[in-house]
């Protein structure tokens, strides 16, 4: 079921300032939907606090406990690898707020193991578009989490994006669909925009070209609700240049290789959940 946004009222901490921290801060400062001194990002690295503190006017420390401070929600943005050490050591201070772990393949169990009985454990899996305000996120709830407090969170994702809450057994293969997905679509426009330099065109006016007719086609997509099949055909004309195209992608299995590639991002979410 996709959410719909609304403001936050609590405080937030975010503990680790990387690319999915930063993306989900400066998406929703940029929506308004948590104000910069609700905010607290705990980052270790003393260089990449100077930065964040340059571009937004949020709290930025080194400690995790001191961001977490009286905070209602913890955005958990660190490295899987780091998750079971950082959840540990704040465990504590996480009883009262609500811990929203963005983790690859990290399951709500596993976190729920660290932490005192009964704690709120939401599970998100975004991806970098939140940055633009046209994230997708898939949220799951823990055993003790209530509905209120993972429509409040789905609440907070939809403000940057949209939100889709679901079983928790269907997170590793969403993951490998919209989690990893910007990365599939950047390397189709790549694609795109070298076949054009190679018949001619500036990398520019390809590029351009390219990101466009993405946006167009998804935007037609959403709209309208169509089948994928049904905008293939409407663009190919009998005898025409898109089923020359189109014949080549299918001969050169493009649709097994997706499947083969979705496939290795699923099994490579349960290995780092296990
Ligand atoms: N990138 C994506 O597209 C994407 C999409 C969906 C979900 N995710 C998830 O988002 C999480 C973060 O990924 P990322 O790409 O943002 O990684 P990242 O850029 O490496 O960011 C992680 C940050 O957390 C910091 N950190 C490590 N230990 C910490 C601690 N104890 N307290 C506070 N901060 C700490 C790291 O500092 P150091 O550099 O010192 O380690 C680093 O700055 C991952 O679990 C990933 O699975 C990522």
């Amino acid at each position: 079921m996709m959410t719909t946004p609304n403001r936050f009222s609590g405080r937030l901490a975010v503990i680790g300032g990387g690319k999915m921290g930063e993306a989900i801060v400066s998406g929703l400062l940029a929506s308004g939907t948590v104000p910069a001194d609700r905010i607290t990002i705990a980052e270790p690295v003393g260089a990449r606090r100077d930065e964040l503190a340059s571009r937004y006017s949020v709290g930025v420390v080194s400690d995790g406990i001191q961001a977490l401070g009286d905070a209602d929600m913890v955005i958990l943005a660190v490295k899987p690898q780091a998750v079971d050490q950082v959840v540990k050591g704040l465990s504590q201070a996480l009883a009262r707020a609500v811990l929203v772990s963005i983790a690859a393949g990290i399951t709500c169990a596993r976190l729920e193991s660290f932490l005192p009985e009964g704690s709120s454990v939401v599970r998100v899996m975004p991806n970098t578009p939140v940055m633009v305000r046209e994230g997708m996120a898939i949220v799951s709830g823990g055993s003790s989490v209530s509905d209120e407090q993972i429509q409040t969170v789905a609440g907070l994702f939809s403000a940057v994006g949209r939100a889709i809450v679901v079983p928790e057994s269907a997170q590793d293969a969403g993951t490998a669909i919209s989690g990893s997905g910007p990365a599939y679509f950047a390397l189709v426009v790549d694609a795109l925009a070298r076949a054009g330099v190679a018949q001619g065109l500036t990398r520019d006016t390809a590029q351009a070209l390219a990101v466009q007719t993405m946006l167009g086609t998804a935007k037609m997509l959403e709209e309208t609700g169509m089948h994928p099949e049904a905008l293939i055909d409407g663009v190919s004309s009998p005898g025409g240049t898109t089923i020359a195209a189109i014949n080549v992608l299918e001969d050169r299995a493009v649709r097994a290789a997706f499947a083969e590639a979705v496939s290795a991002a699923v099994r490579r979410s349960r290995e780092l959940g296990s």
